[in-house]
């Protein structure tokens, strides 16, 4: 029995059980005592052989046969190990992992359901009926209108229905919500060197994981859940449900939480987490000569090894066939071989290379698939799937040739975070799909940055950036269930399947579309929801558009040629036609929506917005811009608040920012601690060019923040095309001073939370005292001259009272819902990163997680009069700024322009930076104050592209930045 996978059974004993069972692990096998109940019990895998030799077992020396039969019976086992299971849906299959206590107790029928089943969104309406864990049946609404016997009805009213998600790459279990060092085992490393296929995920899973529920919120019902990436070979991985407890008991047991929990252990399909480049070179300080050469030597191992077993076993094979002298045969080959040569340690890699494991490898840039294809090719391996590969949009063709169908699991748009990520393209999804390789998102969760509960919202980018509706839905159901070869249980939604399934309050596709429901194995995860998910549910008003939203338009080269050209004289005047909503505060039109008007800018300044009779009349003729819109819109410029922007690049890489500020030294002594970020900045880079897509056209950087309570001063700048810090690059020298509290800003000088407290108040007490001195910035920030932005999630409400001049604002704020009444009594606005944030540390541990699970913060703060901004934390997330807004706007039921307020105007009312008419004298009053935007298309809901930025100043910032072939 080769398997050393040793997951602790659930059932009896075999010994103990009147059925023979096949599910018997290596390490139980060791505690049998007792020569013939061991042979007994090897006997059952392998009846037809145990007929054979029967004759021969009673008469020869127990240890001799004992060895002989156990080898045998690990090669009978390897050898109908291959393909040995049924992989292919089935009617009537049964859900193993169900049962009668605690499984779906009676039939439910999910009916008039607009139902996308893992392929297709099928034309019509379907009704759904699942028992016992199982979907039964799936059939137009109209052909079944009586209902029926016994059975839960459910009424989706039209909206949309998909089979669970499948996440192909996720941390949780290895990782739980709030992570505490004691509880993160991610990877095994350094102790047992960089090749470590025998480890196993599931020996570090905690099944009790707050995170499983979150996750599952999300629609998301399975994940393969795969060591770190610090190993060439990290080890097994194992795919689960999403269902916490799920077993008799409802305990929380491992084994339960498996999708294949009820198989035998021989059926049960092998995941292995292989990686390559830039982690495993940095932990171990290989270079990549190094790390290829050394799982070549391991493979060379294994290989020897394997190439040993097979020729021993078929020598045993050959004299069990013997017709006589079979017990002195099998003496000599004993005396001649030994027993089977094996290996505990290399039983994963033998595995590796009998093509027994589904490999799935972290690899990002083409030199490193080429080489890693290369080695394993070398081997006769092949893997399933690319994981991250956020580079593999430069290579599908050279993919396709050396591995045909690989699936590439990667991100929708996290990116840029290291030197092997930076050539990470928005659009890599579209182009890999479009060269025929399957694509799969998936969330390589570990915490907020990576959320797995917001799967669905990668596959909404990647549509937004041109992969087609059905490939986008695919690239998280049926795509990765196939890569993992459980393509026949889950991934669809179809007769036979598993009984995951998720009811959208909108088209999964939407911007802030969320499960009011969600099904595994048939059993309803959810439970309560949130009251305003919960008002969904059974109304049929709340039904939302259930239609995928468009793919955001893009322009040729040339055509981008001939429209910027024309606009690059700053005097040049131009004329819109076709704006369709107005998202900006302008006394010339008082409604969101409108039809058809025109815009004249002319001078860089808004002079006519209405009608084409009221604008197009005031004779304007030859030397105007025609620039004819289907779906414009109108946006202030948006404004990206605490990102990296122009003061780093690559995060890993120090030489491509400014450098970390340090927690060393007195934070009082302000000439020493307090750095500037105007001094450092540089305005180029990716995420400019993902900034500049998104209508951002101003950003407020602080200096890096390296420990300790002070971070700097930020300054604002502009992301306009041509901007230089010598010429409008930097719109405001120093927006507001930076500080950290809480566990982030335990430093030398404040080495405890309470000490970072205590420092904000005598900087503040200095800063009082210091009144006079002008060019001090703690004296500014103590009169409130100059914004205190404090990064926290607690609450700071008390340092408000004692320094009220103080202009405090609250950055982060993932626990400001808790205190949202005093904030807004205290007049402190808060800019919130943690709108779709979950508890990740111990600090944020009760964090709001938001719909379905309870309401989303920003909603909360709002309702409370909190002044609100929206942030994002990653660089590469920069361009969603105003999808963020939808998001907090769907729930808080926001205008359009109140949600675009969130990521703009709200922001500057924050910082005290909105433009005010005074900065342009003979501006008259009704024209239209601060940078704004026209886009093709809706901006919120991920339709819209840039088409003109034009700055408060009259300059034009940006002229259709996302072209066809942008590498953004
Ligand atoms: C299904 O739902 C849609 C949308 O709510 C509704 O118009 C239609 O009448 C429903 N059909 C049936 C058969 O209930
Ligand atoms: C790739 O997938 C296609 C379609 O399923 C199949 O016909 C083909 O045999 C596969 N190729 C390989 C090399 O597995
Ligand atoms: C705040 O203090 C700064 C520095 O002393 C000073 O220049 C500024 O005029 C003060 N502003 C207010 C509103 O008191
Ligand atoms: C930036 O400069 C380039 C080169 O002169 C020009 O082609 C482009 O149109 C300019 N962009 C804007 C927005 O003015």
């Amino acid at each position: 029995m080769a398997t050393k996978s040793g997951i602790l059974s659930l059932e009896p004993p075999p010994y103990s059980d009147a059925q023979p069972s096949t599910r018997r692990s290596l390490r139980r096998r060791r505690r049998l005592v007792g020569t013939l109940l061991l042979i007994f019990v090897a006997g059952f895998t392998t009846l037809i052989h145990l007929d054979a030799i029967g004759d021969f077992v009673a008469r020869s020396a127990p240890t001799t046969q004992d060895a002989f039969s156990k080898g045998l019976d690990k090669c009978y086992e390897t050898r109908n190990r291959i393909g040995q299971n049924d992989r292919s849906p089935s009617k009537d299959r049964q859900n193993l992992r169900w049962n009668a206590i605690t499984g779906q107790q009676s039939l439910i029928v999910i009916k008039n359901a607009t139902l996308f089943d893992g392929e297709y969104t099928l034309e019509g309406a379907f009704d759904i009926a699942f028992e016992s864990g199982i979907i039964r049946s799936v059939t137009p609404t109209t052909a079944n209108e009586e209902a029926i016997d016994g059975a839960h009805v459910i009424n989706a009213y039209g909206r949309f229905v998909t089979p669970g998600l499948v996440d192909m790459h996720s941390h949780h279990l290895l990782l739980p919500f709030p992570g505490l060092s004691a509880a993160s085992d991610i990877s095994e490393r350094p102790l047992m060197g960089p090749i470590t296929p025998f480890v196993r995920a599931l020996d570090a899973f905690k099944p009790y994981d707050p995170a499983i529920k979150i996750i599952a919120s999300g629609g998301v019902t399975s994940s393969l859940i795969l060591p770190g990436s610090a190993n060439i070979v990290g080890g097994e991985a194992y795919v689960v449900k999403n269902l916490p407890v799920p077993g008799e008991d409802g305990e929380p047991v491992v084994e339960e939480l498996l999708l294949d929990h009820g198989l035998p252990e021989t059926s049960r399909q092998r995941y292995l987490k292989m990686a390559c480049g830039e982690n495993p070179k940095n932990i171990y300080h290989n270079s990549r000569l190094g790390l290829a050469w050394l799982l070549r030597e391991h493979l060379e191992q294994a290989q020897e090894l394997r190439e040993r077993q097979d020729a021993w076993c078929q020598a045993a094979f050959d004299i069990e066939g013997a017709s006589f002298s079979k017990a002195r045969r099998v003496s000599n080959f004993l005396d001649a071989q030994g027993k089977r040569p094996d290996e505990l340690k290399l039983e994963t890699s033998l595995a590796l290379l009998r093509g027994e494991l589904n490999i799935n490898v972290h690899c990002y840039e083409p030199e490193d698939f080429e080489s890693m294809l290369s080695v394993l090719h070398e081997f006769g391996v092949h893997p399933q799937a690319f994981h991250h590969a956020l580079e593999a949009w430069q290579v599908p063709e050279f993919l396709k040739r050396l591995e045909e169908n690989i699936t590439i699991a990667t991100f929708a748009e996290n990116g840029l975070f290291k030197a092997e990520a930076y050539d990470a393209n928005l659009r890599g999804g579209k182009i890999l799909n479009d060269h025929g390789l399957p694509v799969a998102f998936k969330s390589d969760h570990t915490g907020e940055g990576n959320f797995a509960k917001y799967l669905a919202y990668q596959a909404a980018v990647a549509h937004s950036f041109g992969l087609p509706e059905d490939k986008s839905l695919q690239s998280v159901t049926s795509i990765p269930a196939r890569s993992i070869q459980q393509g026949h249980r889950i991934g669809y939604a179809r007769a036979g399947y598993d009984a995951d399934l998720v009811i959208w309050d909108d088209h999964p596709l939407q911007v802030g579309a969320t499960p009011t429901k969600v099904f595994i194995d048939g059993r309803d995860v959810l439970g309560a929801v949130t009251n305003s998910i919960e008002s969904k549910i059974n109304n049929l008003e709340a039904v939302g558009v259930q239609k995928a939203p468009a793919v955001r338009p893009t322009i040729a080269e040339e055509l981008k040629g001939h429209i910027c050209a024309s606009t690059q004289n700053p005097r040049s005047n131009i004329v819109f036609t076709g704006i369709q909503k107005v998202l900006i505060d302008t006394p010339l039109v008082s409604t969101e929506d409108v039809e058809d008007y025109v815009l004249v800018v002319e001078d860089g300044q808004i002079t006519c917005l209405g009608g084409e009779s009221a604008c197009l009349s005031e004779g304007i003729a030859g030397g105007f811009m025609k620039i004819a819109l289907e779906q414009g819109y109108i946006t202030p410029g948006l404004v990206a608040f605490g990102n990296k922007l122009g003061i780093q690049s690559i995060p890993s890489e120090g030489s491509t920012g400014d450098g970390k500020t340090g927690s060393a030294g007195d934070a009082l002594n302000e000439e020493k601690r307090v750095h500037f970020a105007k001094y450092g900045v540089h305005l180029h880079g990716r995420a400019f060019t993902r900034a500049r897509i998104g209508g951002i056209t101003k950003a407020v950087t602080a200096p890096l923040f390296g420990g300790g309570i002070i971070q700097g001063v930020s300054v604002g700048l502009r992301l306009g095309e041509n901007a230089t810090i010598l010429d409008g690059g930097i719109w405001k020298d120093d927006v507001a001073l930076h500080l950290a509290v809480g566990q982030s800003a335990k430093g030398d000088d404040t080495p405890t939370v309470s000490s970072g407290i205590e420092r904000l108040r005598q900087l503040l007490q200095a800063g009082q005292i210091a009144k006079t001195e002008s060019d001090s910035v703690y004296a500014q920030a103590a009169n409130g001259s100059l914004p205190l932005v404090v990064e926290a999630y607690n609450e700071l409400i008390l340092v408000k009272r004692d320094f009220p001049s103080i202009n405090l604002i609250i950055y982060g704020g993932h626990g400001a819902p808790f205190i949202a009444k005093p904030l807004a009594d205290a007049g402190i606005p808060v800019i919130l990163t943690g709108n779709r944030g979950g508890p990740t540390s111990w600090e944020k541990k009760n964090a709001l997680v938001g719909p379905p699970q309870t309401e989303p913060p920003a909603k909360i703060l709002l309702e409370a009069g909190v002044l609100l901004g929206l942030a994002v934390a990653s660089d590469s997330k920069v361009h969603g700024l105003a999808q963020e807004g939808r998001w907090a706007g769907k729930y808080a039921g926001l205008s359009d322009k109140q949600a675009i307020a969130l990521v703009s105007t709200n922001i500057d009312a924050i910082l005290g930076t909105s433009t005010t008419l005074d900065a342009h004298q003979g501006v008259s009053g009704q024209h239209y104050k601060g940078d704004f935007v026209v886009w093709e298309g809706d901006p919120l809901r991920g339709e819209g592209s840039v088409v003109l930025a034009i700055q408060d100043d009259g300059k034009i910032a940006d002229c259709w930045p996302d072209t066809e072939d942008a590498v953004l």
